[in-house]
């Protein structure tokens, strides 16, 4: 393998023959020099190339040599008089590859919008911003699993099609090969799915827990980290349809060693980007959410604040009237209010326990005043939630009452009851939202571009 430009700008300037390969960022040129910035995704900063014109002796390829074009170029590494960098590459020959014409090529060297760039996400990891968004995500990844492993948690895989609602919320996407202008109904006139591919109805996942709870339940820590779809009709800055989702599920665990490890496991997160991207982050502090580094070492060493929902509501009720939605014991937190918590009340990243059960999923554990329930929800400042968990009920006949409160079939759930019928124990878990933390990393304001691809409500282009 040929080196990557992060790895020749650590090298010394010597007589080495060596091939740098990457796209053409900008051109500046005299008559006598022409420099190209090389970059091939691995650093932020590209290599700069020089061409002494007289020598090199092909004009004609110069002038096709534009922003843009892939090229590989061939020469020795020499110390850089311009003081942005410790070398530069003197080229001797020069290959060109791609062209990326002038008149056409969409990405020209002037500072383009988010908004432009996302019409053009095919080309969009060309640009510093989002090259900087895919390495920090790859470093996150990495560190993800990291984590986990150190701790020796097993990585499991659950389906992505399934038939039932992890979340109970009925938002999810139908998976048919059935023909839609010609749909088989059932007597009573719905759709009859015994004919579909599955012989009944699926669905795109909302979350690996349910299936993650049945190997938890055996392998007592396992860890999830996948796509999970939602067909919630929000447009938001921090909504996707499509999204990842990092979800540990541990046995013999209460709500309190279950907030121990998410806390652990965020700040792990934070110091693994601020080691390894260090690059990245001093741009991302500079030009995208000013001071975002010191941000993230702060929070590092800081402990979590915890709360009780009852005492978060104490807090908002006070601020009522500055809210568009105010609120009253019993209702959802708003991101208005989550950031208010975080922004205003606790200065830093605050988890809220113990929610109304009315507003949290079927399978949170139920506290003995019969209105709370083992919630954990981990807010930061600027986005609001960015973890969801709890503590689970584990009590067969306590789920059961909840499942059908919730007009929620007990019968569809068999498989995960008889988790509760044999061996079950105490157990808890969380979900991160991959976006979100990437997002809180980089301070990138719009969800849609901390993935490559965004799906979102009227948006699947790519
Ligand atoms: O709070 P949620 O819905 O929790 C669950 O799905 C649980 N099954 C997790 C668990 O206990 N194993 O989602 C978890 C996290 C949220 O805190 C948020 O960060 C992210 O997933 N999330 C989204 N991210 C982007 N777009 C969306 N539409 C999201 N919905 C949730
Ligand atoms: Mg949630």
């Amino acid at each position: 393998m040929k080196p990557r430009i992060s790895q020749l700008l650590q090298q010394s300037p010597g007589s080495e023959i060596v091939v740098a390969e990457g796209w053409v960022r900008t051109k500046r040129e005299s008559k006598t020099v022409c420099f190209f910035e090389l970059n091939d995704g691995s650093t932020l900063k590209g290599l700069q190339v020089v061409v002494d014109v007289e020598t090199f002796g092909q004009p004609e390829l110069l002038l096709r040599i534009t922003t843009g074009a892939a090229i590989a170029c061939t020469g020795k590494l020499v110390s850089s008089i311009g003081g942005n960098q410790e070398v530069e590459l003197k080229a001797d020959s020069i290959e060109l590859f791609g062209e990326a014409p002038v008149d056409t090529y969409p990405l020209q060297k002037k500072r383009h919008t988010l908004e432009y760039l996302r019409e053009i996400a095919h080309l969009r990891a060309r640009t510093n911003t989002i090259g900087a968004v895919t390495r920090v995500r790859n470093v996150l990844s990495f560190a993800i699993h990291e984590f986990f492993q150190q701790k020796g948690f097993m990585y499991v895989h659950t389906p992505i099609i399934s038939a039932s609602d992890a979340e109970g919320a009925g938002e999810q996407f139908t998976v048919t090969t059935l023909d839609l202008a010609n749909v088989p109904k059932t007597k009573n006139g719905s759709v009859d799915f015994s004919k579909d591919f599955f012989g009944k109805q699926t669905k795109l996942t909302v979350s690996g827990q349910l299936e993650g709870e049945t190997y938890a339940l055996a392998m007592k820590n396992i860890y999830t980290f996948g796509p999970t779809f939602r067909a919630e009709n929000s447009n938001t800055k921090r909504h996707l349809a499509e999204f990842w989702m990092i979800e540990p599920e541990m046995a013999f665990c209460n709500l309190e060693e279950n907030m121990a490890v998410a806390e652990e496991f965020l700040k792990f997160l934070f110091k693994r980007v601020l080691q390894r991207c260090d690059e990245d982050m001093r741009f991302f502090s500079q030009w995208v959410e000013k001071g975002v580094q010191d941000v993230l070492l702060k929070v590092i060493e800081t402990p979590f604040v915890h709360m009780t929902y009852t005492d978060a509501l104490v807090e908002l009720e006070k601020a009522n009237a500055t809210f568009d939605y105010p609120v009253h014991w019993g209702s959802d937190l708003q991101t208005e209010h989550e950031r208010f918590l975080t922004e205003q009340v606790c200065n830093g990243p605050v988890i809220v326990t113990d929610y109304p059960k009315e507003i949290k999923a079927f399978y949170m554990k139920l506290n003995d005043d019969d209105k709370t329930v083992r919630a954990m929800d981990v807010l930061v400042p600027r986005l609001g939630e960015i973890i969801g968990g709890s503590e689970r009920e584990s009590r067969l006949d306590v789920l059961e009452r909840r499942m059908r409160a919730l007009a929620l079939n007990p019968e569809d759930y068999w498989w995960f009851l008889d988790l509760r019928r044999f061996g079950s124990a105490p157990h808890a878990g969380f979900g991160l939202g991959f976006e979100r933390v990437v997002q809180y990393v980089t301070g990138m304001q719009n969800i849609r571009d901390v993935i490559p691809y965004p799906r979102a409500v009227k948006q699947a282009d790519f």
